[in-house]
């Protein structure tokens, strides 16, 4: 069973959404340090305010691109959590930076782990790798029936840990996360999720807006709770795996819209609106794997964090006003 006592961690992608809240926890475990390596194009310093009171915390600034820059911090890592991504519609608008970052980044954070001597790796992959389903719930087994730049840039990166714990036995473990949400997801940002766009409508006064008849499902899960999942991935016997990190709920875009219009106490009714380009209309995985051999099960309900959510959101606009003035 890997030891992370007194061990050196390194977090790449540790300043976005769920390497920040995976810092915190991790402050919470007896490791001698934490280095979080981020160049803040989608995580923010805000993010580690919490964190960096911490003194086992370190931030460096610099890109998984950086060969060099990788070498230097790997040495003398015990463990790495490997996050960093450019995202979903990222990788729509600039294919070429997403083979950078996420194929040849990713290959570099592989190649520089392994010859510097690092126990383990926890891979962020994504549920994007299955595509829409063919089957339900979809198991770990299902095809890779993705159709976006994303997704291939995450299945090549799950090749390339197979093929490293082939030749090197380098041990690792990828999880392939659902929808995932909570305090600190980016609002202001070109490229913002689902939630966020509802409650932009609802701060607005306009109705929130459903493309298709919002029948759409997927499976939200809470940062708190994938955080979580990656810590148990680490301390497990467990290496060369892929698992599904989600709750198993199916969360209709209607549901979804209906909780976030009661929990913010407005009483709009959504406006439907001709379905646009959607990449997935139905993805919810099964949690069977994760919580057999991980031990890792969801535990906070949709209500409950889409309520962390909004409170933090409010906070948070308070928090940058009150900077601005
Ligand atoms: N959020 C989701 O719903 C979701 C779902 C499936 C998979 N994932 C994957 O999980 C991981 C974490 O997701 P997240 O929501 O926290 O994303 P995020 O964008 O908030 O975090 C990724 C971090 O990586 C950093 N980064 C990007 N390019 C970098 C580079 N070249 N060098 C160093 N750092 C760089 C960003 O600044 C950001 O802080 C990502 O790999 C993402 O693809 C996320």
């Amino acid at each position: 069973m890997p030891n992370i006592d007194n061990s050196r961690v390194l977090v790449i992608g540790g300043a976005g959404l769920v390497g920040s809240h995976l810092v915190d926890q991790l402050t919470q475990e007896p490791v001698r340090e934490i280095v979080v390596l981020d160049n803040f194009v989608r995580g923010t310093r805000a993010n580690l305010r919490q964190a960096i009171q911490d003194n086992r915390v370190r931030v460096v600034e610099g890109s998984i691109t950086d060969l060099k820059l990788l070498r230097d911090l790997m040495e003398g890592t015990d463990y790495v959590f490997h996050l960093a991504a450019l995202w979903l519609y990222e990788c729509v608008h600039h294919p070429r930076a997403a083979l950078e970052v996420n194929v040849v980044g990713t290959y570099n954070v592989i190649e520089t782990a392994q010859q510097a001597g690092v126990k383990k790796v926890v891979y962020s992959s994504s549920a994007s790798v299955y595509g829409d389903a063919v089957f339900t719930p979809m198991s770990e087994e299902h095809p890779f029936n993705n159709r976006t730049m994303y997704g291939a840039t995450k299945i090549a990166g799950e090749q390339f840990f197979r093929a490293f714990y082939e030749q090197h036995s380098l041990d690792y473990v990828g999880l392939r996360y659902m929808n995932i949400y909570g305090p600190r997801m980016d609002y202001k940002g070109t490229y913002v999720s689902v939630i966020m766009k509802i409650l932009d409508r609802i701060d607005q006064g306009l109705p929130p807006i459903i493309f298709g008849d919002g029948s759409q499902s997927y499976d939200f899960i809470h940062v708190h709770d994938v955080a979580r999942a990656n810590i148990l991935a680490l301390k497990s016997n467990v290496t060369d795996e892929f698992f599904n990190i989600g709750t198993g709920v199916k969360t209709t875009i209607n549901e979804l819209v209906l909780l976030l219009l009661k929990i913010t106490g407005c009483n709009l009714q959504p406006e439907y609106r001709p379905q646009e380009q959607m990449f997935v209309t139905y993805r919810v995985g099964s949690t069977e794997k994760a919580e057999r051999m991980l031990g890792f099960r969801a535990k906070i309900p949709l209500e409950e964090g889409l309520r962390s959510v909004v409170e933090w959101r409010k906070k948070d606009k308070q928090r940058l006003r009150s900077e601005v003035v």
